[in-house]
């Protein structure tokens, strides 16, 4: 039987002759991208053949570049042995660079720990008062206000053995001892979408994710218009803060029920965001923010008894903010760029952070430049026709058979269609505009075909039809707030290349962050002309990098003295300030963009009706 070897990992495996290739791969255990089952349709299992026997080219690889050794893995047969390499972009995990909740160059040294103390019970002899009993016995200077006006009876209670839980320089609680864990949570407050990681303080395993949109999202879809309505007044920015502290402790309450533990052992908390967020949740103005010179109300890390805005954890926990740069560009991107390791790389490269909130940064040199962009919600799935945030139902992967317009999608856990979440809108509309469903100026051309049909007096063209008979589709008017949002992001980054002097060849990689980064395919996202022509090897997904930002801080004493850091060494370029910003936006608005020749290879393929491949 042939031998083939799987890379990067080195797996080896005897297989019967004619296998496929998709086959022996997920048999293996790598799971590869393959939305149309192995018809050949999506072009999304492409594997590397570095040498060996297999089968010639099927019908469906025509228009493939084989030099490279480019095969689908569906449509390829092993007739002896093989050495295949898969490369990241065709994986169904991509990107994963947290483990444990820990990335690498951080020590676990979470700001808080447990630790075991015996105290000498008081007597005539020794009447000390049972806080310097306690603080001289840990050697920390200072113990929570409501901690000491219940530990006369805590400790007796305790009979003077315990578990003490200090953070820095200071005991939040004495408890009895036991195997009991400690937990802190870290949040990533997006605009539309919040996540909250629940994370053993004691090992840094996370032990539960649970994200919803942001309850604040009745008041606007952007952060511009949270800030019209909390200036409105004190009552309306008590609302919004309000709304996100209710979100976020629906979460909570959801992730402790998940690991079986009680919101009394959760000591810290740890908020990632933007600006604006960041500010709303501690309840400060952000009337500053509105108006030049954007000024944010607070920079560097802000830390508060969790209580004092009415979370939901020990009533002794602290809340702790990422610190952020400016007004417009917070601590969500600090969290993305320590996640990337960007900024300890001697070498150019830009991070994307796709979201309601766009942010783009560069590094050039000993240089750091950031901008955000206004990219609006659709890129996350909100406010358009069937979008929908990345939940069980959502179609989240598509392709379309160019020849017959068939759709093939994956959705979150195979279940029946519900809407379209952002990283299968980026696929939808790559693909109708390599099906020719799009013209280059984002209009659905009339086919004459069954799926394209009349919305609301404007076309639409169905990506499927659910169980209950309804029509998921892509509208017009859909494809035209998407084209606004694609075109912030990109213009933001060729305006931050300009003024740094360079093109996009001169990076060496590209960091896609986000809620949704982990899952948008930057293949699609190429093609639509969000983010720059490069190749895909040098493009680097780290998921959600300011929820795993958070995470670390955490988890790492240093992580969080590095994000300081990084808050400081920021450049912010304000766009608007920018003279081509206006007429770049513009042009980013085409698909891929007006200046063709800077997409030569997205648009050799949509000419040759194939999906971008490498
Ligand atoms: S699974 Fe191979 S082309 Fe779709």
């Amino acid at each position: 039987m042939p031998v083939v070897t799987v890379q990067p990992e080195g797996v080896r495996i005897k297989v019967p002759h004619g296998s496929d290739l998709l086959t022996v791969l997920r048999n293996v255990g790598v799971n590869v991208e393959s939305v149309c089952g192995g018809r050949g349709v999506c072009k999304k299992c492409i594997v590397e053949v570095v040498s060996g026997s297999i089968s010639e080219p099927s019908s469906a690889e025509t228009g493939i570049d084989f030099s490279q050794g480019i095969r689908l893995a569906c449509q390829t047969k092993v007739l002896g042995d093989t050495v295949v390499k898969v490369p990241q972009a065709s994986r169904q995990t991509k990107g994963k660079i947290l483990e444990k909740g820990v990335a690498a160059g951080f020590d676990f040294s979470p700001a808080v720990k447990l630790v075991n103390v015996r105290l000498e019970p008081p007597s005539l002899k020794d009447q000390r008062s049972d806080m310097e009993r306690l603080l001289e016995s840990v050697e920390v200077a200072s113990i929570d206000s409501l901690l000491l006006k219940r530990l006369p009876s805590r400790l007796r209670e305790l009979g003077w053995e315990l578990e003490a839980i200090i953070r820095d320089d200071e005991v939040l609680d004495v408890r009895p001892r036991s195997n009991r864990d400690l937990y802190g949570v870290a949040v990533d407050v997006g605009t539309t979408t919040v996540v909250v990681y629940l994370v053993s303080l004691k090992n840094g395993r996370i032990v539960s994710v649970k994200s919803d949109y942001n309850g604040q999202i009745v008041h606007g879809d952007d952060v511009i218009s949270r800030i019209t309505y909390a200036v409105k007044g004190y009552d309306n920015l008590k609302i919004l803060q309000n709304k996100i502290v209710e979100t976020v402790n629906r979460l909570v309450r959801a992730a402790l029920d998940d690991a079986g533990c009680a919101s009394s052992d959760v000591y810290e908390a740890i908020f990632s965001g933007n600006t604006v967020m960041l500010s709303l949740l501690y309840g400060a103005e952000v009337s500053a923010i509105a108006s030049a010179p954007y000024v944010p109300p607070f920079r560097s890390s802000l830390c508060f008894k969790a209580r004092e805005i009415g979370l939901e954890t020990n009533s002794s926990a602290v809340a702790c903010t990422l610190p952020v740069v400016s007004g417009y560009v917070g601590g969500d991107v600090v969290a993305d760029i320590m996640v990337s390791g960007m900024h300890r790389r001697d070498e150019n490269s830009m991070l994307i952070d796709l979201g309601t909130n766009g942010e783009v940064v560069l590094k050039s040199r000993g240089l750091m430049l950031a901008a955000s962009t206004a990219a609006g919600p659709a890129i996350e799935g909100a406010g358009l026709s069937n979008g929908m945030r990345g939940m069980e139902g959502a179609i989240e992967s598509v392709s379309i058979d160019v020849e017959t317009y068939d759709v093939y999608f994956k959705t979150i856990g195979g279940k029946d269609p519900r809407g379209i979440c952002g990283s299968g809108v980026v696929d939808s509309i790559a693909w109708m505009l390599i099906s020719g469903i799009l013209d280059q100026r984002g209009r659905i051309v009339d086919l004459g075909i069954p799926r394209i049909v009349k919305t609301n007096d404007a076309k639409a063209f169905t990506l499927a039809v659910n169980s209950d008979g309804r029509r998921i589709c892509v509208t017009q008017s859909d494809v035209r707030v998407f084209q606004l949002a694609k075109a912030a992001v990109f213009s933001a980054c060729l305006l931050l290349l300009k003024k740094a002097g360079l093109a996009p060849r001169d990076l060496s990689k590209i960091y896609i962050a986000g809620a949704f980064g982990n899952y948008v395919d930057p293949r699609s996202a190429m093609v639509v002309g969000m983010i720059p022509e490069f190749p895909l090897e040098k493009i680097v997904q780290i998921g959600n990098g300011s929820g795993h930002g958070a995470v670390m801080s955490l988890l790492s004493k240093k992580a969080r003295g590095e994000a300081e850091l990084i808050a400081r060494k920021i450049k912010v370029v304000d766009l608007n300030t920018v003279r081509e910003f206006q007429s770049e936006f513009i042009d980013s608005t085409l698909f891929p963009h007006r200046r063709r020749e800077m997409f030569p290879k997205v648009i050799d393929a949509i000419g040759r009706r194939m999906p971008l491949l490498g």
